[in-house]
């Protein structure tokens, strides 16, 4: 098949390769000249595992291509992905401009017939602006032209983008028109080979599913990162109540790690872009209110404590911090909690001396040339000489560190833990005070 994949970020570069992979010809569009150049030249513009392999073969093989040119972009699929962000406005609902400019791109240039498929995760009702978007640039060309539009909302985790999307748990498609269920149908035939996967539904409920997977993930955080304040002043260990509550089949493990709050390009605005679509029509969400407000005030748990540990005033003080990307295996820093941790340690006069594996040129671009924020090349190399060590994200690396030498490089042998990475008992023997979120440190 034939597909164009317009925007070329975390979704579109990873559903291109994969699509690719899978024997499919696929241009990948961007308006952004530097990255369609990396790409080019070879090179992948963001880091997620597994990816660049994947694109160089399929460059190789001369079925994964790349350009700014929207004209040949249009005309290239007859299926046409539209992976192009959603910010959010400033009033929290998702920002559709790009979206809608995709759509008008095609509109105004389609010569046949084309399945319009919505991968960004988009507020319910986005299918019929873009069906209107459309028809609208064909009038206007004064053309009659068949096409469709489906929602195939996009499920797929930074850090493990190429595995999602090569063995997803459900493949949901919204949308009223048979042919182009046939075209979704065969073009995902070879990524469900052991069981049907496909969750045929219209594009309303197909787009409000994809809000609402976010949003219950988000809840169970933000749930246990309020029970994890609960147990400490309680002393409870939020790490054993997880445990106890995960092993219930209708709990379950996932998404119940207490820690400094939830980040990502996702949860943030999509629990923020429901709670408008909420208001819009006058239907409250306190739920999702009480979750986003959860969130915020975790992501400042860390500094609380730190505060309650060196004081207010944080002149003079410097701090290691161990990782700043919102996950493990992304570079991506979007609303991650590290941005928010060292906003308020700089507030307080303090500075930091940050390590994360992939994520420190990103933080330069964040940041820029701000002296009170220096990157060590590897987790040690952040510590010598500082107050003491904060750590933002679970990177592996970071979980069985040689806690002796922590403890001879930090000024005060004291880690505030915003990930739960240790074991209480372990850190007292290595004699460092530990700080970690809701659990009993002896
Ligand atoms: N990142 C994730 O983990 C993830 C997961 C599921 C869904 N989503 C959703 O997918 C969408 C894309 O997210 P992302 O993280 O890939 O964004 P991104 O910011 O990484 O990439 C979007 C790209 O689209 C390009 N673009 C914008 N307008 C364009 C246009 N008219 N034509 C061509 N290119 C254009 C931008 O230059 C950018 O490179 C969002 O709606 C997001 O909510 C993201």
């Amino acid at each position: 098949m034939k597909i164009t994949v317009i925007g070329t970020g975390y979704v579109g570069l990873v559903s291109g390769a994969c699509l690719a992979e899978m024997g499919n010809d696929v241009l990948c569009l961007d308006l952004d000249p530097a990255k369609i150049r990396i790409l080019q030249d070879g090179g992948i513009p963001i880091h997620e595992p597994g990816l660049g392999p994947m694109v160089e073969r399929n460059v190789a093989a001369g079925r994964l291509h790349f350009t700014t040119d929207i004209d040949e972009a249009v005309r290239f699929g007859t299926v046409q992905f539209i992976a192009v962000g959603t910010p959010p406005d400033e009033d929290g609902s998702a920002d559709l401009k790009y979206v809608l400019a995709a759509a008008r791109n095609i509109g105004s240039r389609m010569d046949e017939y084309k399945v319009v498929v919505d991968k960004s995760t988009v507020p319910v009702g986005t299918a019929d602006k873009v069906r209107a978007v459309i028809a609208e640039a064909l009038a206007t060309r004064g053309v009659t032209l068949p096409f469709a539009v489906v929602s195939n909302p996009e499920f797929l985790k930074e850090g493990a983008a190429i595995e999602d999307f090569m063995k997803p748990d459900r493949i949901v498609i919204g949308a009223d028109d048979e042919q182009a269920i046939s075209v979704m149908r065969a073009l995902y035939a070879p990524f469900q080979r052991n069981r049907d996967k496909l969750v045929v539904m219209d594009t309303r409920s197909a787009e409000l599913t994809k809000y609402a997977a976010n949003a219950m993930l988000a809840t169970r955080i933000s749930f246990m990162n309020e029970l994890a304040l609960l147990a400490e002043k309680l002393g409870a260990d939020i790490e054993l109540v997880r445990q106890g509550i995960g092993s219930d089949p209708r709990i379950g493990y996932h998404f119940l790690y207490a820690g400094c709050g939830y980040g990502g390009s996702c949860f943030p605005k999509d629990v923020k872009a429901l709670i408008h679509s909420g208001a819009e029509v006058g239907q409250g969400l306190g739920v999702l209110q009480a979750v986003e407000a959860a969130n915020e005030r975790q992501k400042r748990v860390l500094v609380d404590k730190i505060v309650q540990r060196f004081g207010e005033d944080l002149r003079n003080h410097r701090f290691a911090l161990w990782g700043l990307a919102f996950k493990p295996n992304t570079d991506d820093m979007r609303d991650a909690p590290s941005r928010v941790l060292i906003a308020e340690l700089f507030k307080r006069g303090a500075t930091v001396t940050a390590y994360d594996p992939v994520a420190a040129d990103e933080a330069r671009r964040l940041f820029g040339a701000d002296e009170r924020l220096a990157y060590a090349d590897s987790p040690m190399d952040a510590l010598a000489g500082a107050d003491a060590l904060v750590i933002a994200t679970e990177w592996k690396e970071f979980r069985s560190p040689d806690f002796g030498r922590i403890k001879t490089l930090l000024k005060h042998p004291v880690i505030f833990d915003g990930r739960n990475l240790y074991e209480p008992s372990l850190l007292k023997a290595a004699g460092i005070q530990y700080s970690p979120i809701g659990r009993v440190t002896p």
